[in-house]
């Protein structure tokens, strides 16, 4: 009662694609009178009977959605039980004297006399602890809690408790990494910890050959965790390790760079390279958890910094707001709230998920034209994003502030041949995100502005 469950539940449900539910506004639709009426009327028992009902209908829907239940119904113990089965459970908190504050005066049956309401709110929240997958106070953070997603300073050192289940746990970090945080996540895991294994630092490791020595490396039954610690690589590696390994065991991402944090470890997209092209052997296996820890950021090399700022001033813009001035914590929860919710909304990357695209096109043309050498990704976004926002009519400050976007020297006609390419791949027509007063759209542009918007990101 007065944790802002109606204000917060519509904006969730949006970010999600998901429908709102508000019980206690259904309920009072279908009693044909507002609570204090039915309880003054009824009295509580018939009031709990009533809402037991719609509560246990509403949590059984065949299609998932944002519920809202009413501040008491956890005082039902068959309500708790279907909460316990089926649902998420996130509880908003609020202390009870802003609850108070908010409610005073509103006429709700139960907020009437302040020292009760102070004894109602402790003997509730006993239940509301026992049914609470996660304790949020806000829409990102249902979001989060949503996806799986632990961002929390020190979150590292609480990873033996976040790691689901209590099967062994296999550990796989590349050297560097081992060496930096290997100890404090081997002491995390305590006696769960099953194996360690070494892959090679960076891109290396993403190839048959290390999934193949890992596969048959791993010792773990159905029960098993495998925790993968360090960069995108890493993560991308170790979790299709876990997509293919007995079909599929559970994984843990736990990502130490800032791309990993904003954008590899979020989403369950999983992938290793082939000799063809990067990511083409892949699956969608979201991890259990993904536990952001961003304490590990502070000894990443500043170009590996930049590289996770390109996807943060691509999420800022998406978003609207200049997320790439936040402090880091902050800012890795917001970036990694906004992917989250976009992918929930769009698991198998079908529709809503093309707009993570943002100056990716004209990223990937740079990227193969450079023979995947001497341009990064981080660079190649941040041009694109120039392109990008040009094509929008948008100034483009922003990115050269940040980014420091530098032209790049390639051959125009492969950068060209490139996203002609991809024109094919996706049935004939190339379409761009761009952005609108609106937010995001996608849309195609002639040729011509698409072209020399592509010129004007390359040296001549
Ligand atoms: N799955 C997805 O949705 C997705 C999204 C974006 C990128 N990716 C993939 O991620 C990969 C790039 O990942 P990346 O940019 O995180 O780099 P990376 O994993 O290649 O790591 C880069 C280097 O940083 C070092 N490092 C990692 N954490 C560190 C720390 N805390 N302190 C010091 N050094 C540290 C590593 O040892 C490595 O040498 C690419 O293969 C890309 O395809 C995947
Ligand atoms: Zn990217």
């Amino acid at each position: 009662m007065g944790a802002g469950k109606s204000t917060v539940g519509p904006e969730v449900a949006e970010r999600l694609g998901r429908p709102f539910i508000d019980l206690d506004r259904d309920l009072e639709q279908d009693l044909g009178s507002t609570i204090p009426e039915f309880f003054e009327q009824r009295g509580e028992t018939a009031f709990r009977m009533q809402e037991e009902g719609h509560a246990i209908a509403a949590l059984r829907l065949p299609d998932a959605a944002v519920i809202a239940l009413g501040g008491g119904a956890v005082e039902t113990p068959s309500i708790r039980n279907e909460l316990r089965e089926r649902a998420l459970t996130v509880l908003l908190e609020v202390d009870a004297d802003t609850a108070w504050q908010r409610i005073a005066g509103s006429g709700r049956p139960l907020a009437q006399d302040e020292s009760e309401f102070h004894a109602l709110y402790d003997r509730r929240r006993v239940l509301y602890d026992e049914v609470a997958d996660a304790r949020v106070h806000d829409p990102d953070e249902v979001v989060l809690a949503a996806a799986g997603v632990h961002v929390h300073a020190g979150a590292l050192e609480s990873l033996g408790s976040l790691v689901p289940g209590d099967g062994p746990v296999a550990l796989v970090a590349d050297p560097h990494v081992a060496g930096i945080y290997g100890a404090a996540a081997q002491v995390a895991l305590g006696s769960r910890l099953a194996s360690v294994h070494e892959v090679p630092e960076g891109e290396a490791a993403k190839n048959a050959e290390t999934a193949e020595r890992l596969w048959s490396e791993l010792r773990l039954d159905r029960e098993g965790v495998l925790v993968a610690l360090g960069g995108g690589s890493t993560t991308d590696l170790a979790g299709f390790v876990a997509a293919t390994y007995l079909r599929g065991i559970a994984w843990v991402a736990v990502p130490t760079t800032l791309v990993g944090q904003v954008d590899a470890a979020i989403g369950g997209k999983t992938a290793i390279d082939l000799p063809q092209g990067k990511n083409l052997a892949g699956a969608f296996h979201w991890p259990a958890r993904a536990v952001l820890d961003p304490v590990t950021l502070e000894t990443l090399a500043e170009e590996q910094r930049q590289e996770g700022m390109a996807e943060v001033v691509k999420t800022g813009l998406l978003v609207g707001e200049p997320l790439w001035e936040l402090p880091t914590p902050q800012l890795v929860q917001r970036c990694a709230a906004y992917k989250a919710a976009v992918c929930l909304r769009d698991p198998a990357d079908q529709g809503d998920r093309a707009v993570l695209n943002l100056g990716h096109t004209f990223a990937h043309a740079l990227e193969a034209a450079a023979g995947y050498e001497g341009l990064t990704h981080g660079r190649a976004v941040a041009l694109g994003l120039l392109a990008a926002l040009r094509l929008s009519g948008r100034p483009t400050d922003v990115v050269e502030q940040v980014l420091r976007p530098r032209r790049v020297q390639v051959d125009p006609e492969r950068a060209w041949e490139a996203l002609q390419r991809d024109k094919k791949a996706r049935g004939g027509e190339l379409r761009l995100v761009l952005l609108g007063d609106e937010g995001p759209l996608v849309e195609a542009r002639p040729d011509a502005e698409v072209r020399s918007a592509l010129d004007e990101l390359i040296a001549e």
